[in-house]
This record gives structure tokens, sequence and C-alpha cells, in this order.
């Protein structure tokens, strides 16, 4: 994949200077004070088109800490795609480590030819842009990104008195930029993965990336992921240019260790290599912004229909029987269970690829998942990165022979997970990847799996070996945050002084591992299987979204962990991972029955929905009380309804990246109040979701955006606003309050279903949610669900969009189709409209049944008054 190195030298200090180095960081947090430090600009060019412009830097003063500053840099600021600016700085003399093309691929464009040195600004602009990058021939030189239209400054290099008088420090193995908010009218969102008690970053937050297995039950440090992404939604100005909900986002696309500190009114980036590589994603708006993000790291691969269902998991299942016992529980309870999951204990001694012969022997097994497919349900099993080192172990030698394991000192790195000794597959190695999908295509021929489950990612160790660092790569001058106690990088993962192949050190690729292997299995999953991959990974990087589905990892069975489930979700949407969820009920520690109640009616409404706990703690399969099977079978039973829209959400995200759960301000950008709501969030659009997270609570206080909006689960009740406000709504124990709002048409599935193919079996249902101020619309898609590909060129699909429009007192619903064939010959239709609203729109007070009742997905209907019919109408 590559060649560069993170640093030059080999290194030439002892280790113990190093720390002494970096506990003195540790007192100061930023480089010493040395003035006139910094890089100038020795000349700049423009290339022909206008769209590049290039200037060489040479460094003006040295400073003494982390190491020797480098002496020539090159900036490059470009256009790469309209709306998005690029701005590279690296060294001049020496090639450094970068995130790989293949992972991310980007353009650099062709070099300026003029340059020259007698300047003060240069501006670069593109005609299809909002942005302006404006140069600074300052000493030292500057830098700002600002918008054409409003004047908004976005990014600014002005040094601050934190930044000892420079924005930029540039040494082999520390980075630090800066940038300076508008405190009072930014507010951040992102620079995960993290948990957090509010979406919203808090002032004074530092936010460390380095993928670890940290439980996410631990808030504020650095877990499983790294996604150097924020989005900055932005107050408007006093000078009324800057309209307020104007959102950008900006990627540091580094895959090295870093910590980000978060001022309110500034924020530094420290990182310990690679090189600066920002992207500036103009938006305005968060939607257009989250689309921006994934035409460059990537659109959202698209998750299988099933995948949509409920899926049960534990970690401690004893055998075969004990999980037909879960599957019957549901069925005999009627609640819906779609995919069945295995942990670590199918494993003969946690080998991957093998089964327990005593406990889930091959027959049984084979037995138990064919049974599964009869019923329309699926089964997914969990794969982690380590081979067991174990001569007798057939993967372990195919591993050995085609010599693919991740090395240290010429010799496979020996780390210690499940199963004891291991050795890492290397996904850099082409011939690794190969390993990988033989191996699982050699399973599926065992065990006819649907999906696949990628934990311990990180990658997890259960050993620091060695225990001493030996080099700079191993413990770098600067110890970021390491779970929030600068714990030496190397701890409990593999050393970074380790290599992938082509000589990539695990100090440069560590953060993308995770990303690798899921890339490699879900390219071998479409090789075995010719459908649509569905895995689920823990250890995700920018990018992660185009192969995999994420969960937030271990959380605890707490009140606190409900709550911080819906930051995490959120974020993963921004990031470009829409399919997500967190352990329902809870991960470690023992769930009650309240808690577990609370915790099906908000995950039944994440994207990904599973019920997945910790070996030793208290079984909570959904049926094991009667409220919780009461309150599951009502809320699954408005999820599985709710599935064509979901999944149609699924196919937005996919051609657009438009995230599956959104926070408020995605739809209600100029609602302030909405910037700070960690507690509540929409599906799509129009959907909100307001849980209860509180132990004993029977009330939601619960914000309304302006409009009206409507109870799912209860039509009839409504809550009308005029402009945004919190109301406190009834949340009864069986109960969680889901509405919709005017302006939406949502295409449901009618009938009790256990499975979503019994689901996909039943007539469709339209439901329009009229409005007085606005039309309504909506769009459906549909496909058989796994296809590799989502609305490709096969076109065994359709997509039909949904408008209602009001004209005086006649309401008329248009449909328009893409590829109507497809549903035709499926023979799906809408047998049910619903209305509702319609008393709320001016002079409308009812309707005349629609000629054609028993509609196609093409049918157009118009609705007069007259005056015989109100309020919800169903035909
Ligand atoms: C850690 C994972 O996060 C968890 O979900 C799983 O149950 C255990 N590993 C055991 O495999």
């Amino acid at each position: 994949m590559d060649k560069k190195r993170g640093r030059k030298a080999k290194p030439s200090v002892n280790s113990l200077f190093h720390l002494l180095v970096s506990f003195s960081c540790l007192v100061h947090g930023e480089v010493e004070e040395v003035v006139g430090y910094g890089y100038v600009i020795q000349s700049v060019g423009v290339n022909q088109s206008g769209k590049l412009l290039k200037a060489d830097l040479r460094l003006i003063k040295n400073s003494a800490i982390f190491g020797p500053d480098i002496q020539n840099l090159n900036l490059i600021a470009s256009f790469d795609a309209g709306e998005r600016l690029r701005i590279r700085i690296t060294d001049s003399d020496d090639e450094r480590w970068e995130v790989p093309q293949e992972i991310i691929p980007r353009r650099h464009g062709s070099f300026p030819q003029n340059h020259s040195s007698s300047l003060e600004r240069r501006v670069l602009t593109h005609p299809s842009s909002d942005l302006i990058f404006t140069l600074y021939n300052t000493t030292p030189f500057g830098f700002t990104v600002s918008r054409r239209s409003s004047g908004d400054i976005l990014f600014d290099t002005s040094p601050d008195a934190s930044d000892s008088g420079t924005f930029l420090v540039f040494k082999d193995q520390y980075i630090q930029l800066s940038s300076s908010l508008p405190k009072n009218r930014s507010s951040l969102y992102g620079l995960g993965e993290h948990t957090k008690s509010s979406f919203k970053l808090r002032a004074n937050d530092t936010l460390t990336l380095w993928n670890a297995d940290i439980g996410s039950a631990n808030p504020d440090v650095n877990l499983y992921g790294s996604h150097p992404f924020y989005l900055d939604v932005r107050l408007g100005s006093e000078d009324g240019r800057v309209r307020t909900g104007s959102s950008h986002g900006v990627l540091l696309l580094n895959s090295n260790g870093m910590d980000i500190t978060y001022g309110g009114d500034r924020i530094t980036y420290k990182i310990v290599g690679g090189i600066i590589d920002l992207f500036i994603f103009e938006g305005p708006s968060p939607e257009m912004l989250v689309q921006q993000y994934t035409g460059l790291i990537g659109r959202p691969a698209p998750m299988p229909y099933w995948s949509f269902g409920f899926h049960q998991c534990r970690w401690g299942y004893k055998n075969v029987s004990d999980i037909e016992g879960v599957v019957a529980g549901y069925a005999k309870a009627g609640i819906p269970l779609e995919v069945m999951w295995t942990d670590i204990d199918y494993m003969d001694g946690f080998k991957d690829f093998t089964l327990d012969p005593i406990n889930f022997p091959q027959e049984h097994m084979k037995k138990f998942v064919d049974t599964l497919h009869q019923n329309g349900q699926k089964y997914v099993l969990i794969l982690d990165p380590g081979i067991s080192v174990n001569k007798s172990y057939a993967t372990y030698i195919r591993g050995m022979q085609a010599d693919i394991f991740m090395k240290r000192d010429g010799i496979p790195y020996l780390g210690q997970v499940w199963p004891g000794s291991v050795y890492f597959p290397d996904f850099v190695n082409p011939e690794g990847r190969a390993f990988w999908g033989n191996e699982i295509k050699l399973f599926q021929d065992i065990l006819p799996f649907d999906g696949l489950w990628l934990d311990m990612n990180e990658i997890s160790n259960f050993i620091t070996s060695p225990p001493t660092p030996s080099s700079t790569f191993d413990s770098p001058p600067y110890l970021i945050n390491n779970a929030g106690i600068r714990r030496p990088i190397n701890n409990l993962t593999v050393p970074a002084t380790s290599v992938h192949f082509g000589n990539i050190t695990v100090y440069n690729a560590h953060n993308l591992y995770g990303l690798l292997e899921a890339k490699a299995t879900n390219a071998a999953l479409i090789d075995v299987t010719g459908k649509r991959p569905f895995i689920l990974s823990r250890s995700t990087f920018v990018g992660s979204g185009k192969y995999t589905a994420h969960w937030t990892g271990d959380n605890a069975a707490t009140w606190d962990d409900l709550a911080y489930s819906i930051p995490a979700i959120l974020s993963f949407g921004i990031f470009g991972i829409p399919m997500v969820g967190a352990d329902i009920c809870g991960f470690s520690g023992n769930t009650t029955e309240e808690l577990c109640r609370r915790w099906i009616q908000l995950g039944a409404f994440y994207p990904f929905a599973r019920d997945h706990s910790a070996i030793n703690t208290r079984r909570q399969e959904l049926y094991l009380w009667e409220s919780v099977a009461a309150t599951a079978k009502k809320v699954l039973g408005l999820r599985y309804q709710l599935l064509p829209h979901m999944y149609t959400l699924m196919y937005e995200a996919h051609t657009n990246g438009t995230p599956i759960a959104r926070p408020l301000f995605f739809s209600f950008p100029q609602d302030i109040n909405t910037y700070e709501i960690s507690s509540q969030f929409l599906i799509g659009n129009g959907i909100l979701v307001s849980p209860v997270l509180k132990p004993g609570a029977v009330t939601v206080d619960a914000y309304f955006p302006a409009g009206n909006w409507f109870d799912l689960f209860n039509h009839n009740n409504s809550i009308i606003v005029e402009k945004g406000e919190y109301v406190m709504l009834d949340a009864p124990p069986d109960h969680i309050n889901v509405h919709v709002r005017e302006g939406s048409i949502l295409v449901l599935q009618q009938g009790e279903a256990l499975t979503t193919k019994e689901a996909q079996s039943m007539p469709f249902h339209l439901l329009v949610v009229a409005s007085s101020k606005e039309n309504s619309s909506g769009q459906v898609f549909l496909d058989d669900g796994e296809e590799v590909e989502m609305g490709g060129e096969s076109r065994n699909w359709s997509l039909v969009k949904f408008h209602a429009v009001v004209v005086g007192d006649k309401l008329t619903v248009r449909s328009s189709v893409v590829n109507g064939e497809f549903a035709v010959s499926r023979n799906w239709i809408i047998d049910k409209l619903t209305f509702i609203g319609l008393e709320k729109i001016n002079g409308i007070k009812g309707f005349e049944l629609p000629t054609n009742k028993n509609g196609n997905m093409d049918v157009t209907t118009s609705f007069h008054s007259n005056g015989e019919r109100f309020g919800i109408a169903e035909m």
C-alpha cells in the first residue's frame, strides 16, 4: 500500500528521556513559548486553472520540545470538488505517512507554474463554491477559510495566547494545528468515537482519537473508532449576513493518534504523525454537508432489508438448545425476532471458524440455522481477528503457510486474546485478505451464516508486550490522552513498532485495522454469498460506513448509558455510518425490568436494534418480563410497520449520505433550541422520538419544533406548536412518544408481523400527514432487500415518490415512479390510505373516496371537501 514513513530518523534517544519530555508536556499542555516561532512563506503560486495554490514555507525558529522541527513545508490549497476545499501541509523534503488513497481516494491537482514571494495576501476561489481560501504573508504566515456569501470565517489560524504565537507546529512526531472559532456563534458535533452525555461538544473537552478496547460505559475517553470530523452549526451574525443554521464541516484526514482540545473559541489538533490534510465542506445545510462529506469518504453501504428487523444476542449462551430456546421464547411471546446471534461461545476453544463439538456441534448448528431460514429468520456470528497459535488448527496452519500475520522484528507478533496466544492477520496484505476470504468461504460451507460480527479489532490485546517501549514509535515524545490517563499507546494492543505488509508501521496504521478488516470481510461476503453483506464492526475509521454497520460497544445496564446512546448514534450518522445501535437493555451489569422496558422503547427506533448482554449478567431477552414483552410487541410492532420507511432512509443514506437517525437541527437548522438536544432524535426528517431516560418517570419533557405533530401510536393525539417549545408528555410505563410531523408522507406496512419477510408480504399503507403550510411528500424504495447493489443498474427496484398538494379545499396526492415495473411484478399494492391533519387545513372538512381504492403505486387521487368526514381518514 505504501512505503512512506511517519518519521525519518531511527529512534536515537532513549525512551526514558521521552517519557520525561512527555510529562513536561503534560505540565505545559502546549508547546513552550518561543517568540517568533512558526513558518513564513518563501514563495507561492497558483496553477493555470486557478483552483490550486501552492506555497513553500520555511521555519523561522526551532522549538526544543517534542523533537526537531521540520524546516521546509509546503501547503497546497485546492478545490478538489466544487464545494470542498482541501488544505494539505506536509514536509517538502521527505515523504511522510498519509491515509492511503485506497481508503479515501482524493485528487491532488496539477502544480502551479509561477511562483512569487511578493504578496501580502493571496485568495483562492472556485466559481461553484461559497468558500474562499486566503493566505496571509505574515510572520508567521496564516490562512483563513471564509464564506463568500456572508463573510463568515470558518477556519481561522490567527494565533492566540494559548498557541504561544503560532497556529502550526510541524515536527516528525508532533503536529499542532489550531483554529479560532466564534465562541458564541458556533456549535460543534462529531470528533468521535466517545461516549458523551451531550451531543453538542462542550467547551474544555479533550477528544482523543486512538482506537482502543475501552468500554463505551466510560464517558469522554477514546473508544473503538477514530473520526476526526466535526460539523459546525453557526448562529446568525449581528450584521445579519450569516444565516442562523448555516453549517460547514471539517475533516482532518489523518490516521495517527491525536488529541483535539476544544475550548469553545478554539480548536487545536495535537497529532503524533502523518500530515495535515484538511477538508472543509461548505454545507450550508447539515444535510448537504453530510452529503458532501460522504461524497469524499464514501457513501454508506446498503444494508439488507432483514437487518432492520430485531436482533437478539448474548455472550454466554451455553449451547444450541439454549439459543433454540431463545428463538422459541420470542415466538411464544409473539415478539418479532429476525436475527439470532452467537458470541464467542459457539467456537471450539475460541478459535475463529470452528464450532464447539460438545455444545455447538456442527450437525445441530446446521439444523438450527436451517430452521431459522425456514422461518424467515437469520443467523449472525462473531469473529475476532486473533488467530489462535496452535499447530493443529487448520486456519492457523494456512495463515502461517501464506505468511499473512502482522510482524514485529521479522516474526509474527504474538498477542493474547480469548483463545490464548494469537497472531493477527494483516489486511493490508492482499494475501491476508485472500486468506480471510477463504476462511469465510470454508466456514460458510459448514454453516450458512447470514452476516458477520467483527469484534476486538482495535486491535484488542490482553497483554502489553513488550512491556517497555523500545523506540519513539512505541513511546512518542507527545503522549496522547489514551484512556484518559495518557496511557502509553502500546498498552493492550499491537505495539506501534509492529508492521504490516509493505513495512507500514502500526504507529501509522493502528486506527485503520478495523476498517481494513471490514473492507476485506465485505468483499469476501459478496464473493461467497453473492448477496448484500451485513457486517457489524466495533472498530471504525473515516470511510468505514462503506463496508459496515457499527454498534456502540460495551455499554452498561444503567440509565446513564441509555441516555448516552442517543449522542453516540447521532454522531455515527454524521460519520457516514448510519446503521448503528447500542446494546439494548445494556451489556455489562444486571439490567432491571424497568430499564429494559425503557430501553427497548428507545432501541426499537435505533437504526440497528439488537439486545445484547455480557456473560454472567442477568438474562435479558425481551420475553422474560411480562411488561417488557408487552411493550416490545407494541414498539417493535410500530418499527415493523415503519420498515419500508426505514429501508427507504437506508437508500437515501446510500445514495446521498444522509443519516437514518438525525439530530433535530437537521430538519430545523434555524431553530437554535434544537442545537442543545441530546435526548431526542428524528428518524428521517419527520419522525420525532422522545424517550423516557429516567427511572420512575411517567412523563417526558419533549421539545417540538414548530408545526403540527401527530402521535404515531394514536393519530388522534396531536401536538401543535406555533414556535418550538417544550411540551410535557405523558409517558406511562408501556409507552414511548413517537410523533410524525405535518408534511410527511410515510409508506408503512400493515399488520402484525414477526419477521421482515412476513411484514413484506402485507399490503402497504400510505399515511399522508397533511399540512396547511406546506405540501406533503415522501418516498419509498422497493427492491428484494438483498441484491448486492441498492438502486443499481439491474433496475430490479422501484422508487415511488408521493406528493400531496392542497389547493383551496382540494387535496391531491400524486405519485411519480422510477422503475415501476419491479413493484408491479411483485404485485405490491397500497390498499390503505390514511390522512391525518385534515381538520387543520383551511376549509377542508373531509374528502371523497378515491376512485381507485385499491390504487397501485401509481395512484393519483383527489380529495374534496364534502363536509362528511373529519380528522383522520382511512380507506
Ligand atoms: C467484546 C464485545 O464488545 C462484546 O459485545 C462481546 O460480547 C465480547 N467481546 C465477547 O465476545
